[in-house]
């Protein structure tokens, strides 16, 4: 239990749903599996758990650490231990974490809109999902209710607290969304044909693997564990002195790969029952899965459909959470701020600086073509995507690791570790 006036979890328990509700989201469900399906499915999974474990695992232990030594947001601790410059790495990984609520909460609005069209049911009259998702997108009234009323919602839970709120609501959804997931996977196999999207999953060929698909997996490794900007350090921030840190990051890190493997395991299955393409992008749940709804029975394929986006609103809920509670965690701590001015302000900057996001798939011409990199042309949602995780998470886990070893020192990182895990004291202390 965590008694330092700035709240906290009031269990280890509750820390790791809560953590694990933070990695479990949209990069698991909705992100993993298009990119594995994109990088040739198996291999890219394999190199995709090596990040996790090898990389993913012990900057999530040193994020927490540093959160629990110092009880204070991102900027706050790396000011307490570093000086005004490192504090700066902080500040940035808070704009990250800003910048990436801004598309997510547009993506988690997408989910949430679709959850309603398939329990209205008029979306099963379509013929061309791939069309339709074109026009959801799109449409500006549709996309801006939902991303409000998502905003809403995660603001509600944030404002509620770190027990009440955020651990409250991760303990019930984590839960149902496992039992969800097992549901459709043991449909997703009766299917005809899912033996071959087993086997497109499971069965690596190494021929696929190039420098690109191992940055891609990394990238995919740091935003789907919601490190490299601190959301750790500041959740590490509410927990007991005696908690077991590398235990707990263990269970976080294992629920996470854990569900991105489960959702690839439901995904490709129903996606080759089908006969369609396993990568289709960043439409490949929106798009794929819906043909699958469709040949159901009406009211299975309500059911099951229904149930799908509910999971993904879920998960990605306890993920918004996670992004906003940083920022709000700052305006708390280092302006003195009130959490509901806190909440109320931040909601509604973010909520602004995802409004080129949105309009950037289909609404408005200029910010759905906005440039051109990489043999491809990006949407302002893609250039977002890029600066702020591709390639800020993973340059703010590199510099969490250098700042550890070089400026914290690793007898202090061991000495934490220890408070919760006796007998680590004197380990990694080469540095
Ligand atoms: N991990 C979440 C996902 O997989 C997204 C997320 C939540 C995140 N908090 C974060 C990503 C902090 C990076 C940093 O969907």
């Amino acid at each position: 239990m965590n008694n330092n006036s700035r709240g906290g979890f009031s269990s280890k328990l509750g820390f790791i749903a809560a953590a694990a509700g933070s990695a479990v989201g949209l990069g698991n469900i909705w992100q993993f599996p298009y990119v594995a399906g994109q990088n040739g499915g198996a291999a890219f999974l394999l190199i995709y758990i090596l990040c996790i474990f090898l990389i993913g695992l012990p900057i999530m232990v040193g994020e927490i650490a540093v959160g629990r030594n110092t009880l204070a947001n991102p900027y706050g601790a790396y000011k307490k231990l570093g000086g005004k410059s490192w504090a700066l790495v902080g500040l940035f990984g808070i704009i990250c974490g800003v910048m990436i609520l801004s598309f997510y909460n547009v993506v988690s609005g997408w989910a949430l809109g679709y959850f309603i069209q398939i329990v209205k049911g008029d979306i099963f009259q379509e013929t061309d999902f791939s069309a339709y998702f074109k026009n959801y997108t799109a449409d500006f009234l549709d996309n801006l209710i939902y991303s409000i009323i998502f905003m809403l919602l995660t603001a509600f839970i944030v404002y509620k607290g770190i027990q009440k709120g955020i651990e409250g609501a991760s303990k019930v959804l984590m839960p149902t969304l496992f039992f969800i997931l097992i549901v459709l996977i043991i449909y997703g196999l009766t299917l005809p044909n899912a033996k071959e999207g087993v086997e497109f999953y499971l069965l690596p060929d190494f021929s696929l693997i190039n420098p690109a698909t191992i940055y891609s997996a990394l990238g995919q490794a740091f935003f789907s564990l919601s490190l490299g900007m601190g959301a750790l350090i500041t959740y590490g921030s509410y927990i007991g002195k005696n908690d077991n840190i590398i235990s707990s990051a263990t269970m976080v890190t294992i629920t996470d790969s854990l569900v991105a493997f489960l959702a690839g395991l439901m995904i490709f299955p129903l996606v080759f029952s089908q006969g369609q393409s396993p990568s289709e992008g960043p439409g490949l749940v929106f798009v794929a899965l819906l043909g699958v709804f469709k040949s159901m029975p009406v009211l299975v394929g309500k059911f099951v459909g229904g149930s799908f986006f509910l999971l993904l609103c879920f998960a990605a809920l306890t993920s918004t959470i996670s992004l906003l509670e940083v920022p709000v965690a700052y305006l708390i701590d280092e302006k003195k701020w009130s959490r509901i001015k806190a909440v109320s302000v931040m909601a509604i900057l973010i909520f602004l600086i995802g409004l080129p996001s949105m309009l950037s798939y289909g609404a408005v011409d200029f910010l759905s073509n906005f440039t051109f990199y990489e043999g491809s042309s990006k949407t302002f949602m893609d250039v977002v995507q890029d600066i702020f995780f591709v390639i800020s998470l993973p340059l703010g886990g590199f510099l969490l690791s250098i700042f550890i070893a070089y400026k914290w020192k690793m007898n202090n990182l061991s000495a934490e570790i220890s408070y919760g895990f006796k007998s680590y004291q004197g380990k990694g202390k080469r540095i």
